[in-house]
């Protein structure tokens, strides 16, 4: 039977920490579920590693959708977690409850939507009409032209103060998971203890409920030099099922992220 957000919670409420990959069609879904993997992300990060572009941003809600349904045909137990891609969110509510609607028939059982407070009347909007959200803040790839690249943020206190105070107006507004991507270690564990949410991060603490790698970069496929937060697992390892393996249990033991994957202030 397939997690629910239920399950999720729970997890994070018992304290287990929560093991989640990106994933982009059903070989690897069947793998990573078999592996022990207790979420799949399709990320807009396919614009990048599926599609060869150079940033998420050419990635249409039609891809993801397409791809949704590739990893839900080749999983039984997972949670999944779609990615609402640029120009889908950024818009009405009601225009943006259309294009997670899409995304919730091909077979997500939650969106991802990038952004702060601006986006909370948004979150409301979709919670209150039964589509749960995921919100994602720190490094919001899809602005990576307004950022000036893919940079870590919040390292300034004013910065880290609005990423604070975003993350409470996204749980107020009824987010159930909150993604915290390429920001201080320090900032991420303040994150973890302003919010009651569960928190997923990606080069932010291991403090988090849970982790997120992209699938590609764990297994050194990337075609450029993986950022820091990355631990190449495939290395250690030497095939697809033991890497995979040793991220989940690393992972379940709060010694993935090491200090060495996480961003200093
Ligand atoms: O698109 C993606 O893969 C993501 C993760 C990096 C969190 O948003």
């Amino acid at each position: 039977m397939r997690k629910s957000l239920l399950d999720i919670s729970a997890m994070h409420a018992r304290g287990e920490k929560i093991a989640m990959l990106t994933c982009y069609d059903s070989s690897f879904a069947r793998v990573l579920e078999q592996a022990g993997v207790d979420m799949l992300l399709i990320g807009d990060s396919l614009g990048m590693v599926v599609q060869g572009h150079d940033s998420p941003i050419p990635v249409s809600i039609g891809d993801i959708a397409y791809h949704t349904a590739c990893v839900a045909r080749g999983s039984e137990s997972v949670f999944i977690l779609a990615d609402m891609p640029f120009g889908s969110s950024q818009v009405t509510p009601q225009e943006t409850f259309r294009n997670a609607a899409e995304l919730m028939r091909a077979g997500a059982q939650m969106v991802k939507i990038e952004g702060g407070r601006e986006m909370a009347a948004t979150v409301e909007f979709l919670v209150s009409r039964g589509i749960p959200v995921c919100s994602h803040v720190g490094l919001t790839p899809q602005s990576v032209h307004q950022m000036g690249g893919f940079k870590v943020q919040g390292r300034d206190s004013a910065a880290a103060e609005r990423i604070i105070e975003d993350a409470k107006a996204l749980e107020a507004s009824g987010a159930s998971i909150l993604l915290m991507e390429a920001i201080p270690r320090s900032l991420a564990d303040r994150l973890c203890d302003a919010v009651k949410l569960p928190t997923i991060g990606i080069g932010a603490s291991a403090r988090c409920s849970g982790q997120v790698l992209v699938i590609y970069d764990m297994l050194g496929l990337g075609a450029y030099i993986p950022p820091r937060f990355v631990r190449p697992f495939i290395q250690e390892t030497g095939s697809i099922e033991a890497a995979v393996k040793l991220y989940v249990a690393e992972v379940k033991s709060g010694r993935f992220p090491g200090p060495e994957h996480c961003y200093g202030s």
